[in-house]
C-alpha cells in the first residue's frame, strides 16, 4: 500500500525517514533547508504513523521499507537519496537489501545496524503493555525525555511541546506494531561491506539510545561512509540542531555526482 507523505521542492530526490513514535513532521525544518538549497524532498509517514494507514499486528521493517519502495515509485523515481534516523534507518538497511540499486546515497541518523539485546526487547514487551493499557500519550513521560539531550530538555521548551504533541497523536496500535516489528529486526551488520554508495553519518554526541559505538560500527562496516557528530544534541540530532545538521547534510548532497 502507498503511504501518506510530504513534498518540497524540485531537483534530485531525497526521501527522509522519519523515527519512533513520531510521524514525518519531524522532518520539517530540513526539509524546507533541502528543498531550498535545490532539492526534491518527499517525506513519508511510515506505516499506521501519521496520516499512513495502518498495518498488521506486528508491522517489520521490511513491511516498511516495501511500502517506501511503492510510495517512491508511484512518484516515477528510480532512484534516490534516503536519510533515516534510527527507526526510518532500520527501515533503510532492510530496503538497500531487497532494492540496492534504488540507493544514490545513504545518510543514517542516530541509528544501529544490530538487531535488539533479549534485554531490549523485553523493555520493548513492557512499552507494549503500557501503551496497549494507557495510551500513546504515556510515552511523553516515559520515553521522551530519554530521546534528547539534557540541553534540549533544559532550553528548547518550544520543541518538547512540539515533540509531545506528535508523540500523543500516534495511534497506539501503530506504535505496538511497530515495537513489535523493531523487536523482531534481523541483524544488518552482514549487509555493510556491500554499501557501496556515498554514505554519510549523523550522531548527536549526547544520543544515550543508541550511543556512539553503534556510528563506529557503521563507519567500519561501510566502505565510503564519513562520520559527523553533534555537540549538545541527543537522539533526535535533526530536531535538537537542525543547522548543523543541515549544514552536513547539504555539504554531503552538493558532494555527490547526482547527473545519472
Ligand atoms: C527511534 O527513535 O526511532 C527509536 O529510538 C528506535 C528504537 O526504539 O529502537
Amino acid at each position: 500500500m502507498s503511504l501518506s507523505f510530504r513534498e518540497y521542492g524540485s531537483g534530485f530526490p531525497v526521501v527522509m525517514l522519519h523515527a519512533f513514535p513520531l510521524d514525518g513532521r519531524m522532518w520539517e525544518h530540513n526539509a524546507n533547508a533541502l528543498a531550498k538549497a535545490g532539492y526534491r524532498v518527499i517525506v513519508p509517514d511510515l506505516t499506521g504513523f501519521g496520516r499512513s494507514e495502518e498495518g498488521p499486528t506486528t508491522v517489520g521493517m521490511e513491511y516498511m521499507a516495501r511500502e517506501v519502495s511503492e510510495t517512491v515509485a508511484t512518484l516515477g523515481i528510480p532512484r534516490a537519496v534516503y536519510c533515516g534516523l534510527s527507526m526510518g534507518g532500520y527501515v533503510l538497511f532492510r530496503l538497500f537489501d531487497i532494492f540496492p540499486l534504488s540507493f544514490k546515497a545513504l545518510v543514517l541518523c542516530d541509528t544501529s545496524a544490530s538487531a535488539d539485546s533479549d534485554e531490549k526487547r523485553a523493555a520493548r514487551e513492557q512499552m507494549i503493555e503500557t501503551v496497549e493499557s494507557e495510551g500513546s500519550s504515556v510515552m511523553v513521560e516515559s520515553l521522551l525525555p530519554k530521546l534528547v539531550s539534557g540541553q534540549t530538555i533544559e532550553k528548547n521548551n518550544e520543541l518538547m511541546s512540539e515533540l509531545a504533541e506528535i508523540v500523543r497523536e500516534q495511534s497506539s496500535d501503530a506504535v505496538c506494531s511497530a515495537l513489535r516489528g523493531m523487536a523482531a529486526r534481523p541483524d544488518s551488520a552482514p549487509l555493510l561491506k556491500d554499501i557501496s554508495v556515498p554514505a554519510l553519518l549523523i550522531y548527536g554526541k549526547e544520543d544515550s539510545i543508541t550511543g556512539l559505538d553503534a556510528a563506529k560500527d557503521l563507519l567500519e562496516g561501510i566502505p565510503n561512509a564519513r562520520l559527523e557528530t553533534i555537540q549538545g544534541a541527543g537522539h533526535y540530532s535533526n530536531l535538537e540542531s537542525p543547522a548543523e545538521f543541515n549544514h552536513y547534510l547539504i555539504t554531503f548532497l552538493n558532494s555527490l555526482d547526482l547527473s545519472n
